[in-house]
């Protein structure tokens, strides 16, 4: 029997469990058939157009005089967003200025080459300026936050894919009953922050895709759940408010070693996301080898089968339009200097290795692409 989305939704549990039993054993049949070795040639970025999907990476302005690199950049990827330019704290010197020299300066290059750019992020409770504590209070933070987004959204209007409005608002151990974390502009105004950023997005840029973007969704444990029925509550109640917002970015920040099952715990998550009429991108995609044997091989295939298994079905919904890895190549990650490993060894959490190789991380991407239906 065939059931609409809605109809899915309304069964509830006993209609989840049943439907990820089917899934399970779906993708056990999948899994034993995974053959990384054999993919072919054709880039990330060809794969995923073929399907309607987009993918990407993070850079940084500095990464792109290292010319192999460029290179693999141009290869790969057709859509980019930047990791850090485009942040509160690297804009704003002062209140009362903005420095846009390195956001235009990536923006440019992806304009050169015709490669869509994500805004990440308008509105965050990290990155902030040092003057922020002191300079922005109750009375002034308003006029600061909708000031920001009028200056960043409108000088870059209609030239940006998506634009990362919210990163990160909820935090469930911050231990507020709405789940909210407890940043320094829900500390200044409200829970109310969160819709004023976007009417202020909306209104600086009408046709830029407007994302709520968010972390620590993938787990298969009830943490991960409480967040993910939290960001459905969150931007359901967005909508019933008439609140500009039209995708959910899905961080996608994985741990190597964890247990993640066969991801299936996802589909009723996504398809809910789905049928409040919302996209989803899968925005910062990695995964941190941390915790993983030093074993080369060994390590690069837990990697690979994490990525493969992950997109697999976050791919299999129809309202996943991108895929986007925090970085590309294993020579640039945060995870080097954030989640060091305690060997010593260099970490690999990206599709090509330090010396732009294409890894298994990179066929599985590619394989999960080749599988995913056309949108
Ligand atoms: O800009 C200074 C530079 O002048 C200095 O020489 C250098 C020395 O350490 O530090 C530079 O700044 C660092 C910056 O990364 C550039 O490497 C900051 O200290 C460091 O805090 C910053 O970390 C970034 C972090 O966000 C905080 O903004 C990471 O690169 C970036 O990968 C990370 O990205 C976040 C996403 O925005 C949101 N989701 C989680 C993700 C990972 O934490």
């Amino acid at each position: 029997m065939m059931f609409t989305r809605r109809q899915a939704l309304q069964l509830g549990v006993g209609a989840t469990a049943a439907a990820s039993s089917v899934a399970i054993a779906n993708s056990l049949s999948k899994q034993s058939q995974l053959d990384l070795t054999d993919v072919g040639n054709a880039s990330l970025r060809e794969r995923a157009a073929a399907k309607g999907i987009l993918y990407g990476a993070a850079i940084e302005w500095a990464e792109l005089s290292d010319s192999g690199f460029n290179q693999q950049i141009l290869q790969e990827c057709n859509i980019l967003v930047a990791e850090n330019e485009f942040k509160f704290g690297r804009m704003r010197p002062s209140l009362d200025r903005f420095d846009f020299t390195a956001s235009d300066r990536l923006l440019g290059f992806a304009r050169r080459h015709s490669i869509p750019m994500r805004g990440h992020t308008l509105v965050w409770h990290l990155a902030l300026p040092d003057w922020f504590e002191e300079q922005v209070n109750r009375r002034n933070a308003e006029q600061v936050l909708t000031n920001h987004i009028q200056t960043v959204a409108g000088r870059y209007r209609g030239q940006i894919h998506s634009w990362d409005v919210v990163n990160e608002a909820i935090e469930p151990s911050d231990g507020r009953r709405d789940r909210l974390r407890r940043t320094p502009w829900l500390e200044r105004l409200g829970d109310g922050y969160i819709e004023l950023a976007f009417q202020a997005a909306a209104a600086a840029d009408p046709e830029g895709m407007l994302v709520y973007n968010e972390l620590g969704l993938e787990g298969n444990h009830s943490d991960a759940e409480t967040r993910r029925r939290k960001v459905v509550e969150l931007l359901a109640g967005l909508i019933d408010n008439g609140v500009p917002v039209h995708a959910l970015g899905i961080q996608s920040h994985l741990t190597g070693g964890a247990d993640y099952g066969q991801f299936e715990h996802l589909r009723p998550f996504l398809s809910d996301v789905a049928s409040l009429g919302l996209q989803i991108l899968v925005t910062e995609l990695d995964v941190s080898d941390q915790h993983l044997p030093a074993d080369l091989q060994e390590r690069d295939r837990q990697i690979a089968t994490l990525y493969h298994d992950y997109l697999a079905v976050l791919l299999d919904e129809a309202a996943v339009i991108a895929v986007l890895t925090w970085g590309l190549s294993d020579r640039y990650t945060w995870l080097s200097s954030h989640a060091p490993r305690q060997d010593g060894n260099a970490v690999r959490p990206l599709p090509l290795d330090d010396q732009l190789n294409r890894k298994q991380a990179w066929n599985a991407i590619a394989r999960a692409l080749d599988q995913a239906p056309p949108r």
